[in-house]
């Protein structure tokens, strides 16, 4: 969507705080030995107590509440038995709905003991999206977001998974602009516009360039012994510097 009043910008302010601050709780709360369902149930709760509903469950029917993705598992991640192990890679991902107005948010942590390398996939993911963030300025192609995603992952020696994407938000959870593409595409000339609201979500990982959705329809995996992070904010693209929205 495109912010036309002051009445939409506060709405996806309170949206976009909600978001984030479950999706902090949440990465509070989680520990080794919960199965992610049980992660998920916290998240549940806090949808309740927030009174927001589950973006993906409403707008795809998506078995949970938020995705949860661990290690090989890059996105969409079912919450179910599988229980979280020292050591784990985890991704959650909330989006949620209130008032007719949607906000997305997600980040990857690493359950201790942690590694060099997953540290450093979690750092360089992080830089990839404020990187690509601080370019995004009203006027300017689409194509810098992935432009800058792909530079900060190539100096940083980690893939990108091309087919999963950033995209327009906001009335709904996925809308105009689709498919913003986290590397270089030249065919894209689509431009930025003042007060587009957008997200951007860099996935890097460490082997897979192509994740596949298993059997069960949602969850995309990468190669064996894959890592993947990603971290989502929504925001407002403006002549300066966008306003994020999913900050808590
Ligand atoms: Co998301
Ligand atoms: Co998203």
């Amino acid at each position: 969507m495109t912010i036309e009043s002051d009445h939409d910008f506060q709405e996806l302010k309170v949206i976009g705080r909600i978001v984030a601050r479950i999706l902090q709780e949440m990465m509070q709360r989680t520990e080794p030995g919960m199965t992610t369902k049980e992660l998920d149930s916290i998240g549940e709760a806090l949808f309740e107590s927030y009174n927001v509903q589950s973006a993906p469950k409403i707008t795809y029917n998506f078995p949970g509440y938020t995705c949860i993705s661990v290690n090989e598992e890059a996105a969409h991640g079912i919450p179910g038995d599988r229980m979280i192990q020292p050591g784990d890679v985890v991704n959650i991902d909330v989006s949620a709905e209130r008032n007719g107005y949607f906000a997305d948010t997600g980040g990857t942590f690493i359950v201790p003991p942690t590694t060099p390398q997953k540290k450093r996939l979690c750092y360089a993911t992080k830089l990839a999206l404020s990187s690509a963030a601080n370019k995004a300025r009203a006027g300017m192609p689409l194509n810098g977001i992935g432009r800058a995603i792909e530079k900060v992952a190539k100096t940083k020696g980690f893939k990108i998974i091309e087919n999963l994407a950033s995209h327009g938000v906001g009335r709904a959870l996925h809308e105009e602009p689709k498919e913003i593409a986290s590397y270089y595409d030249p065919d894209d000339k689509r431009l930025l516009t003042d007060g587009m609201v957008i997200t951007i979500e860099p996935f890097l990982s460490t082997k897979s360039r192509i994740v596949n959705q298993l059997d069960d329809g949602w969850t995309l995996v990468g190669a064996e012994g894959n890592l993947s992070a990603q971290y989502e904010h929504t925001m407002v693209i403006t002549k300066g510097k966008p306003v994020l929205l999913t900050v808590a």
